[in-house]
């Protein structure tokens, strides 16, 4: 009978020892340790913290729940790295798991459905365009081909505001230089104008605006299912009416290059047949029967897109920022304005191949892109779950690289706030500074890291250099139209990019007339 009950008694302590063990052992197994997270709503999870300007937003996150947060954000789990070393973390040392970009409505909508090469997944399709994009499409040869296109354009801007100084009027900068940096673009793309006005290449520059605004408007049927069904913020109407407009012109314009094709191929004209631009390498490729990737129509015009909406809004706003800056920073325009005039004389316009010899002008970009990087968030998707930290990361998360907290981070900045482009002076035997643009740094990210950074900052920073060079040597400002107090408000607006809350709306006075050439 004891013997029995002892035997019950054991029994019953082993199924209680084992169920324990199992659900311990069970709970152990499948918890996800996620970074730490503010307080979730029911249903919208922390959509309501974003705000108009989310890097703002989780810049304040960060300072109080640390450089790596998790959100949820409607029915999408989140991460944000607000850190140099969590950048790292991500773009370096899980460099794979972080090479998709997540994919919305409005990129999707506007791409015909193939997410273009910007939000392609990280796949055969991306590599292949990835590999065309370095080797020709933005590579150094093609960039060198059409340095005349962009000195015509750097011209033309001098000279509008030329006429502009002598009629004392005020230029709205905000409106020339994306002028400037579509032309340039829209020249490399497909050999057209953008600013010709009645050009039907002005109409891809509006338009390409309004991608830029719908891919920018923060689309709440991403996040919550609901809004998919009822189109509440009428995203969807509009996403419809820019596709199509974008897709006729484009249509017009491939046409257009078919037929020019074709009678260069009748001419059979060999050698001398100009130079390439974009839409003429794809159409090559596309006509290639034995092109790694066939290339189709859709394909072709959702790259095009890719290359206005990533490489105009992006490169305008830079050199916006940097005069800004100057107006507000006298001493530093000052100094910029010596070192091109020892280096470049008054005798005739800066040009791209001055840049390596300014380095106080390079240095201003690099503070420029410190403190207003036009592209604040870089925005990966996970691939696979990993561990980052301690803690988990889940695969489908998607990843917020903020880029504009990182360079504010006072670990690595002192006195990050003031506009001081002597931290990048030169301090190598070689007269360089060591910290470089392109990701090497994860303290100065403004172009990304890795294989998936910006293919186009070659591109970005000789356009950005030259013109900010040229408004320095050419001319002196003055805030607002004059009568202001002579600073320029630095207060930030919604967007994609980085854009200022105001235009950039300024008098230039002539200062020097280096270019004879030039007729006003
Ligand atoms: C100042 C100007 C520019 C800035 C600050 C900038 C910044 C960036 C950043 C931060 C990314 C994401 C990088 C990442 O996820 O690691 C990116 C991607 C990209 N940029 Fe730029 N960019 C600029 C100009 C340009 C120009 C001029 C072009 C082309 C004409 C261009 C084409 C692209 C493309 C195609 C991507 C997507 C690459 C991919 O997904 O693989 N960008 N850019
Ligand atoms: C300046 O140009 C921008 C961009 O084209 C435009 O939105 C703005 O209204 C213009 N501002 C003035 C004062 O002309």
């Amino acid at each position: 009978m004891a013997d029995l009950q002892s035997y019950a008694t054991l029994f019953l302590v082993f199924l209680v020892t084992a169920l324990l063990v199992r659900t311990l052992f069970l709970k152990s197994q499948t918890k996800v340790r996620l970074p730490p997270s503010p307080m979730a709503l029911p249903i919208l999870g922390h959509l309501h913290l974003l705000g108009p300007l989310p890097h703002q937003a989780f810049y304040k996150l960060s300072k109080r729940y640390g450089p790596l947060i998790s959100l949820r954000l409607g029915s999408v789990p989140c991460i944000v790295a607000s850190s140099p070393e969590t950048a790292k973390e991500f773009l370096k040392t899980h460099e794979l798991a972080f090479s998709s970009r997540p994919q919305n409505i409005a990129v999707g909508h506007l791409t015909y459905g193939t997410y273009g090469f910007a939000f392609a997944p990280y796949g055969p399709y991306w590599k292949f365009m990835k590999k065309l994009c370095v080797s020709e499409l933005l590579g150094g040869r093609t960039i060198d081909q059409f340095e005349p296109v962009r000195r015509e354009e750097m011209r033309s801007f001098v000279k509008l505001l030329l006429e502009k100084s002598k009629a004392q009027e005020t230029v709205n900068l905000t409106r020339e230089l994306v002028k400037l940096t579509s032309n340039v673009v829209s020249r490399m793309a497909m050999s057209k104008r953008c600013s010709d006005t009645e050009g039907e290449a002005d109409e891809v520059r509006i338009v390409v605006q309004a991608v830029a605004n719908l891919v920018g408007t923060f689309n709440l049927a991403d996040y919550l299912g609901i809004f998919h069904k009822f189109d509440v913020q009428g995203i969807g109407k509009r996403l419809n009416d820019v596709h199509n407009r974008f897709d006729t012109i484009m249509e017009r314009i491939i046409k257009e290059h078919e037929e020019a094709r074709k009678k260069k191929r009748m001419k059979k004209e060999m050698g001398g047949d100009g130079v390439k631009d974009f839409l003429d390498i794809l159409l090559d490729i596309s006509e290639d029967e034995n092109a790694e990737i066939k290339l189709r129509r859709e394909d072709i015009k959702a790259f095009i897109m890719d290359i206005f909406v990533a490489g105009t809004d992006t490169s305008s706003i830079t050199p916006q920022w940097a005069l800004s800056e100057l107006i507000n920073n006298p001493t530093v325009l000052e100094k910029a304005r010596k070192e091109i005039d020892s280096v470049v004389g008054k005798s005739r316009l800066v040009e791209e191949s001055d840049i390596p010899n300014l380095p106080y002008v390079q240095a201003i970009i690099k503070e420029t892109l410190r403190l207003h990087p036009a592209s604040p968030i870089s925005l990966r998707e996970c691939s696979q779950d990993c561990k980052i930290g301690g803690y988990d990361i889940l695969a489908k998360s998607m990843l917020f690289i903020n880029v504009w907290a990182i360079g504010r981070d006072p670990k690595y900045w002192d006195n990050p706030l003031k506009f001081r482009p002597e931290r990048f002076m030169p301090s190598d035997e070689n007269g360089r500074n060591p910290i470089d643009l392109r990701g090497q740094h994860y303290h100065l990210l403004p172009f990304g890291s890795g294989r998936r950074g910006c293919p186009g900052a070659t591109l970005a920073l000789q356009v950005v250099h030259t013109a900010l060079a040229i408004m320095i040597q050419c001319f002196t400002w003055k805030a607002g139209d004059g009568e202001g107090k002579g600073t320029v408000d630095m207060t930030e607006g919604p967007g994609l990019t980085l854009p200022r809350v105001q235009p950039l709306v300024c008098v230039p006075v002539g200062r020097l007339y280096p270019f004879p050439s030039i007729e006003v």
